[in-house]
């Protein structure tokens, strides 16, 4: 599927399967997730814009390449994409990051929308917008649906694990988004939980069961 990269790497796919087991706990959970962020970037941030710079070196001067400054925004869905937050500013600390609060109703499973703030403007950033679920899809398709109405136009969509349920709904919500996959899984469940999955991100995160 173009525009879909799925990221095959050992270290993302060891890590995912400590994170599946239902026997790691809330910090050990946290790190994992910071850490597959990271990795993750790493793959999808490629293209990030640099520019050159002066660089006095202990020999000599020369041009050297550097991120170029406000270039990117992140956007994690609260609130499990939060967890992804901060391995992603670890790598480029003057991203700017915005927020969308969105839950699924636990009965149609459709995303409801609490919150938006996202960087003004917004129309030149890359915008890589995080969450570690893409199940039905319906939250990320809505959350990027916002980021659009806003001006958003350079949008990638990061997750840990993905449905092919929601993976072929975003795309083709949203052909022009680059998506990046950590795992792509089985199925949904009944719940639209996806199996095997890992259960509930934010739950597992945040410690709330
Ligand atoms: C989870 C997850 C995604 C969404 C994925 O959030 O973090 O945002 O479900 O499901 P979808 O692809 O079917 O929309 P949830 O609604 O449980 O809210 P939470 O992050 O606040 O726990
Ligand atoms: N949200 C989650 O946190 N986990 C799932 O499996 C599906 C949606």
């Amino acid at each position: 599927m173009e525009n879909v990269i799925i990221l095959d790497h050992p270290l993302i796919q060891h890590k995912i399967s400590m994170l599946r087991d239902k026997n790691t706990g809330t910090n050990e959970f946290r790190t994992l997730v910071e850490e597959i962020a990271m990795l993750e970037a790493f793959e999808a941030l490629r293209d990030l814009p640099t520019e050159d710079v002066k660089v006095e070196t202990p020999l000599t001067t020369c041009m050297s390449p550097m991120i170029a400054g406000k270039k990117l925004a992140i956007v994690p869905i609260l609130r499990a994409g939060l967890g992804m937050v901060s391995g992603i500013t670890n790598l480029v600390p003057t991203a700017k990051v915005g927020h969308i609060g969105l839950y699924r109703d636990p009965e149609t499973h459709l995303p409801h929308e609490y919150y938006c703030k996202l960087p003004d403007p917004i129309s030149e950033r890359t915008i890589l917008v995080l969450d570690p679920m893409l199940a039905t899809g319906g939250s990320a398709s809505e959350a990027i649906g916002f980021i659009k109405d806003h001006g958003g136009k350079k949008i990638k969509f990061m997750c840990v694990i993905a449905a092919p349920e929601g993976l072929n709904k975003l795309h083709d919500d949203h052909p022009d988004v680059q998506i990046y996959v950590g795992h792509l899984d089985e199925k949904l469940n009944e719940n639209a939980y996806i199996l095997p999955g890992l259960g509930d991100a934010g739950d597992r995160i945040f410690g709330t069961k």
